[in-house]
């Protein structure tokens, strides 16, 4: 059966600050999508990270379909006024338009999805990202598909010894989906490059190129690109199929255990190493540090089987304990140099305005 799985996460507000939903809100979003969502969605989850809400849809209508896109905003929307009325901080924040066009794309909420023929078990990985951004996962998954220090399977696999291929966004570009497509392996240093930038290039695709089979889905959205201000930090999602002509789930997980630093820590301004946690955590130290979560399921006809918290496990408590650490150690050295995002990076007004009014003090000294 060819089915698509539809993952759509927003921020729409939360307790305490930027550290998470309400149950609620939790409670509304789930029974919007269970409600509104009869003949048209198979199955559903949906759980958050942090602040953000992620709904996880299974469906036969393919890829960017408006029932879809439009009832998960129906939902964040419902949600929404639930976190007005509770008083929650930033209620609404993701959801850039009051009304529905088609395509959440481009309104706020973050979207991966993906098309596929069901294979006899089809187990896959959905992650979720709080207080970072898309660039968040070039690392891990440049790791998992491409690198046989982490993916075994490369070098053991026949199935996978042809390698995979790579579709990147340029982020930055504004006009329109400015794509390039590379194949790993022979144009692995390209891909390299590219993905060392995470702030402009970020993987949106991976496919096999034994098959063909779609593999990775990444959620592209960069908030401030479409609001054209800073509107909080655009918090990625992704879904990855595991097993068989991929990689197993251990490989795509290896990666995380690296702590690397992201953008989005505290007012995602400065840089702190991603925390894989488990399901349903808050942020806290310095509004972070930036986390991922990742749940495992198995889907068949449509309908998905409950959740394997991939994160929740004695092994990810020791990771948890060396991210920790390295976290401390960045936020050490406050604002200065790689502590703090780039000037261009910087989403608060405060210091641009600062910068401006200082240009307009400085002087070039005479005599030398
Ligand atoms: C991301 C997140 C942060 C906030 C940022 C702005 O989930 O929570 O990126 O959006 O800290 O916070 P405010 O708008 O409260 O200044
Ligand atoms: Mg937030
Ligand atoms: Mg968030």
């Amino acid at each position: 059966m060819k089915i698509t799985l539809s993952f759509i996460k927003a921020d729409i507000g939360s307790i305490g600050g930027h550290i998470q939903p309400s149950q609620a809100l939790l409670d509304t979003v789930r029974e919007v999508v269970e409600r509104e969502g009869k003949g048209l969605i198979i199955d559903s989850y949906v759980g958050h990270t942090g602040d953000d809400i992620a709904i996880l849809m299974t469906h036969t209508e393919g890829e960017n379909c408006e029932k879809v896109h439009k009832l998960a905003f129906d939902a964040f929307m419902e949600g929404t006024e639930v976190a007005k009325k509770q008083g929650l901080y930033g209620a609404g924040q993701d959801l850039l338009k009051d009304s529905f066009s088609g395509n959440v794309k481009g309104m706020g909420p973050a979207v991966a999805e993906m098309e596929f023929e069901e294979r006899p078990n089809e187990p896959f990985l959905a992650f979720a990202a709080d207080k970072t951004d898309p660039g968040a996962y070039n690392l891990p998954f440049y790791l998992a598909f491409a690198d046989p220090m982490y993916c075994s399977g490369l070098i053991l696999s026949p199935k996978m010894s042809k390698g995979f291929t790579f579709d990147i966004m340029d982020v930055e570009y504004t006009e329109g989906d400015r794509m390039i497509r590379l194949n790993a392996p022979e144009d692995l240093y390209d891909i390299a490059a590219l993905l060392r930038d995470q702030e402009r290039f970020v993987i949106e695709k991976i496919y096999s190129r034994e098959t063909g089979d779609i593999a990775v889905s990444i959620s592209t959205t960069r908030l401030r690109n479409i609001a054209g201000k800073y509107t909080g930090k655009d918090d990625p999602i992704a879904l990855v199929r595991v097993q068989g002509n991929f990689p197993a789930t251990g490989e795509v997980l290896a990666p995380f255990s690296i702590g690397h630093f992201v953008a989005g820590f505290m007012r995602g301004s400065h840089n702190g190493p991603l925390m894989p946690v488990k399901k349903n955590s808050p942020t806290s130290y310095f509004d972070g540090p930036p986390i991922v979560s990742c749940l495992g399921f198995c889907v068949k006809d449509g309908k998905l089987t409950e959740p394997a918290d991939v994160f929740d496990h004695p092994y990810w408590d020791y990771v948890r304990d060396r991210v920790s650490q390295k976290a401390e150690e960045i936020r050490r050295q406050g604002f200065f140099g790689p502590a703090m995002l780039p000037y261009s990076e910087l989403e608060y007004g405060g210091i641009v305005e600062k910068m401006k009014k200082l240009d307009e003090k400085f002087f070039i000294r005479e005599g030398e």
